[in-house]
């Protein structure tokens, strides 16, 4: 009989984060997923729930420690926020552009680095939620810069850590989870929370053991960065 997989999803409580932890359990992995709230027992109780905001550092720190060796096939860092309204440097405040970069780029790159020992070795997965306006090449007009520079920034941070797992074997993901009916992607998404999850399962299920960086999107397309 083959052994449960695994998974770990940060940022959870609503959106893709939540859609993920349920596509996941429905086929069959054990599902642990953070949010930064604590839940009561009835909340989808078959996923274990922890509590994380990616930004309070002791609360990283100690939630690292609690994890085990090697425990997770996947870890997903999906936690994100689109930012200021006005999506300039000059318009934006510089609390605004701290708490941009700070949760959709620092936070996810330090917070890995703590969990980085509970990814196992040879064949599991790190991924990040980035999107596909992070790439230059995808997002030609620069639209939603702010954001879109967040999650650029967040790809080059997440190719710094390649060294360090392809020593441990790891496969390390970029996914664009396409554009979404989230609070963030809002109703005219042209895509179902459903739609989208499905699709990055499939991601995570075929990329084990792959090795190496790579940027795709729900529909196992590969990207340019
Ligand atoms: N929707 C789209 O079309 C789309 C497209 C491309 C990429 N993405 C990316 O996909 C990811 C999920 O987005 P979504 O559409 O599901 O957005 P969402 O519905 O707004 O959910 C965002 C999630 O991130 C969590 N979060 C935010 N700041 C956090 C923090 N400091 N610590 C811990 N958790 C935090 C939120 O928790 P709370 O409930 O506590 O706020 C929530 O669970 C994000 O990284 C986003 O940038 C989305």
């Amino acid at each position: 009989m083959s052994k449960q997989h695994q998974a770990l999803i940060i940022g959870a409580s609503r959106g893709i984060g939540l859609g993920l932890s349920q596509e996941l359990h429905h086929r069959g992995w054990a599902v642990s997923a953070t949010r930064r709230q604590s839940v009561g027992a009835d909340t989808y109780p078959a996923i274990t729930w922890l509590t994380l905001d990616i930004n309070n550092e002791q609360q990283s720190t100690a939630f690292g420690q609690l994890l085990q060796p090697g425990q997770y096939d996947v870890i997903l860092i999906n936690a994100g926020v689109q930012g200021p309204e006005r999506q300039s440097a000059s318009s934006a405040t510089p609390e605004e552009l701290l708490s941009l970069f700070m949760t959709n780029t620092f936070s996810p790159i330090r917070l890995a680095n703590l969990v980085l020992d509970a990814v196992k070795p040879g064949t599991g997965i790190l991924a990040f939620t980035s999107s596909k306006l992070a790439s230059l090449n995808e997002n030609t007009q620069a639209d939603m810069p702010l954001y879109s520079a967040s999650k650029s920034a967040l790809n080059m941070l997440t190719r710094a850590l390649l060294p360090e797992t392809d020593s441990r074997g790891l496969t390390l993901l970029s996914l664009h989870p396409g554009w979404v009916q989230t609070d963030m992607g809002g109703a005219q998404a042209p895509l179902t929370v459903e739609e989208s999850v499905k699709g990055l399962a499939n991601v995570l299920e075929s990329y084990q053991g792959k090795g190496g960086h790579h940027f795709v999107d729900y529909t196992s397309t590969p990207l340019t960065w």
